[in-house]
């Protein structure tokens, strides 16, 4: 029996990981070399609305512990994720940690499974922003470096990893987010309201951080020609409320949405505003354009086809790309993989 103990604790990563999982069991009920998972759960996200139900929907495994570790500074909360995940690894022995994508709890639970000498998996890496402003992208180069395998969504990663030195162990097995929009957008909730409307999201510390960034992103949507949706993260509602900000105009704001509503949104919306990474290729995946309300992104090659357009906060260029958005994709290629990628993953790590 190979045992794999998971680390995650911020909502993308419940999406990422319900793919892994899912891939597992159909590979242990195939009777391929029996392989068991143990969820670590860093608390990162601690809102019911932005953690429990998205293992309640995509009925991810329970989580054997939560360390609970929500809020605090970058500093302090991950080196608390990482003696927790220390002390999760020494007591639970497993053979491979996995840890997916960029955040504090990827980061957490890289370095302490490096530093125990467990073999390390890192689903997405190789992506690089080349911000080192962005707290994710140390996360990145760091979990990168010190992880020993590699599970890159595009070629593009895979030839970045190069670059840093690191060759072997890389595997291009395209984005387990792919998988997750692909196999579960049959049970995607459709909105409510039937109008016509621009779907947006906003969390990014470089935007939520900067009143005046803030500010000025939330009154181009206001300005939008349509309505515009936006289910907003805890982290921006606390800016706001800080920093005295209200909403007027276009923009409509609602609580975070369920994985499965938040497809019914993007398939239902004309096109999408966002500073998320994921939602940059789910929108893509599901046929639509996309504004990014960032200086640069991981996801380069949307920005090449024209899927994706970066705006930063300039009022200017966001109501620029209102008209270009509201097109539809030219024919798409399967840029992210085919959906099997948490497929490859599994039979990679046995
Ligand atoms: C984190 C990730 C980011 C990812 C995002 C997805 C890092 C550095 N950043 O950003 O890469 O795209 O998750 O959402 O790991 N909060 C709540 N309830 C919650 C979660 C957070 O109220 O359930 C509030 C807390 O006050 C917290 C703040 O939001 O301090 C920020 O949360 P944090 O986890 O630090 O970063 P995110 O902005 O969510």
């Amino acid at each position: 029996m190979l045992k794999i103990l998971t680390v995650v604790g911020a909502r993308p990563q419940f999406v990422k990981a319900a793919a892994v999982s899912r891939a597992l069991a159909v590979h242990n009920a195939r009777g391929g070399r029996p392989i068991s998972e143990e969820i670590v759960h860093t608390g990162q996200h601690y809102d019911q609305g932005m953690s429990q139900v998205f293992f309640d929907e995509m009925e991810i495994p329970e989580p054997v512990v939560n360390l609970e570790i929500g809020g605090g500074t970058h500093g302090a909360a991950t080196g608390a994720m990482l003696a927790g995940v220390e002390r999760e690894i020494l007591t639970r022995r497993p053979d491979r940690v996995l840890v997916y994508g960029d955040t504090n709890s990827t980061l957490a639970g890289a370095l302490a499974a490096a530093k125990l000498r467990v073999p390390v998996a890192h689903v997405e890496a190789g992506l690089r922003s080349f911000n080192r402003q962005m707290p994710e992208e140390i996360n990145r180069i760091v979990a990168d470096h010190v992880s020993d395998l590699f599970f890159c969504p595009s070629e593009v990663s895979k030839i970045q990893l190069a670059r840093e030195g690191i060759t072997h162990g890389v595997h291009v097995v395209g984005d387990v987010m792919v998988d997750a929009v692909l196999h579960y957008r049959r049970k995607a909730v459709p909105p409510v309201a039937k109008d016509p409307f621009i779907l947006a999201t906003l969390h990014r510390a470089e935007n939520t951080d900067d009143t005046g960034r803030l500010e000025a992103i939330l009154r181009a949507l206001g300005e939008a020609p349509l309505q515009v949706i936006l289910p907003l993260h805890p982290r921006t509602r606390e800016a706001m409320q800080r920093a005295g900000i209200t909403v007027g105009g276009a923009l409509r704001i609602i609580e975070p949405l369920t994985y499965f509503a938040m497809l019914g949104h993007l398939e239902a919306c004309r096109f999408v505003i966002t500073d998320s990474g994921g939602l940059q290729k789910e929108a893509y995946v599901l046929g639509k354009r996309c504004i990014t309300l960032r200086d640069e992104t991981e996801w380069t090659e949307l920005v090449e086809i024209q899927a994706n357009r970066l705006v930063g906060a300039d009022p200017v260029k966001i109501r620029a790309a209102f008209d270009w958005a509201d097109q539809s994709l030219p024919e798409r290629e399967l840029i992210y993989g085919d959906g099997r990628a948490g497929e490859r993953i599994v039979e990679l790590l046995t």
